[in-house]
């Protein structure tokens, strides 16, 4: 049996990030911590957006939350009234669809095509745009179905996007480390840097090294909306937890092989698996 239910990286969180965290908690941080994340992990953030070759954020433009989730339901709830409409691609992550309810926002769904790759077009993006569009979702790459994009896919929706300067991208990023047959993450942000304006890209810790119990997820975008975000979480949970904070500072400021090695590990699963499948169907 597959369980293909919660996307859990079943590996134990890297003994270096694990000791950092043991030093955070013996060095006092268990304060509140600011809002929006403290500032190392914020400058960690900002640094890993440059590696990446993404537009440089300031740290006014970034929020820490208590994982993606919670940056996502910040977005949210910071800017959806009963009128707004987001657009989720089909496949997509059902619990997109379940915040956008609960705050009474109306998630329209676009059916996107298995023969392209469950791939949004262009043309299914301009027609599903209306004057209350507010939010366009995008999961690169998706889950549940895999679905990435090249730099051309995207600067296509992007056209579109920037014909509609009432739309809000939201680009949930948190699988750009788990992509095979040396195929590389493309960012909305770097197929489309003029867009910055409007584009908030979401990520976390979760996936790419094994930290989804130490919730920490964070998002960068236009500073005026991290700061509708900002307002929002401090009314539900002040800042993540710091030792966590301090744990992911950790994580992407020092080397990154345990993200190469999980990665292969998930590749050679990836591998046996489809060897399975064909081997059941001969
Ligand atoms: C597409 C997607 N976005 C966001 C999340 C939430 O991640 P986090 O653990 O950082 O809240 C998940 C978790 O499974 C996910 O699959």
């Amino acid at each position: 049996m597959i369980n293909l239910g919660l996307g859990e990286p079943d590996f134990d969180t890297p003994a270096h990030i694990v000791e950092t965290a043991y030093k955070a908690a013996k060095l006092g941080e268990p304060r509140y911590p600011p809002t929006d994340g403290i500032a190392a992990l914020t400058l960690a953030i900002i640094d890993k957006f440059k590696r990446d070759d993404t537009p440089n954020f300031s740290p006014s433009e970034v929020i820490v939350g208590n994982g993606a989730k919670q940056v996502i339901f910040d977005a949210f709830m910071a800017t959806l009234e009963n009128t707004s409409e987001v657009l989720l691609c089909a496949p997509y992550f059902g619990q997109y669809k379940d915040m956008v309810s609960i705050l009474g926002g109306r998630p329209i769904v676009i059916d996107c095509p298995p023969d392209n790759g469950f791939r949004l077009t262009h043309e299914l993006l301009e027609a599903a745009i209306t004057p209350h569009t507010r939010w366009l979702l995008l999961n690169l790459p998706s889950n549940p179905s895999g679905t990435s994009y090249d730099a051309q896919q995207l600067s296509e929706l992007g056209d579109v996007v920037r014909r509609h300067p009432h739309v809000l991208v939201m680009s949930d990023e948190i699988y750009e480390d788990i992509t095979f047959d040396n195929k590389k993450h493309v960012s909305f942000l770097s197929a489309n840097p003029d867009l910055s304006g409007q584009v908030l890209i979401v990520n976390g810790l979760s996936k790419a090294y094994t930290m989804t119990g130490w919730r920490i997820g964070y998002g960068a975008g236009p500073a005026p909306l991290i700061k509708g975000m900002t307002k929002v979480q401090s009314q539900i949970s002040s800042g993540a937890c710091s030792v966590a904070q301090a744990a992911a500072t950790a994580a992407l400021n020092d080397p990154q092989n345990s993200v190469a090695l999980f990665k292969s590990a998930f590749e050679e699963s990836v591998i046996w698996l489809s060897k399975v499948s064909k081997g059941s169907m001969a």
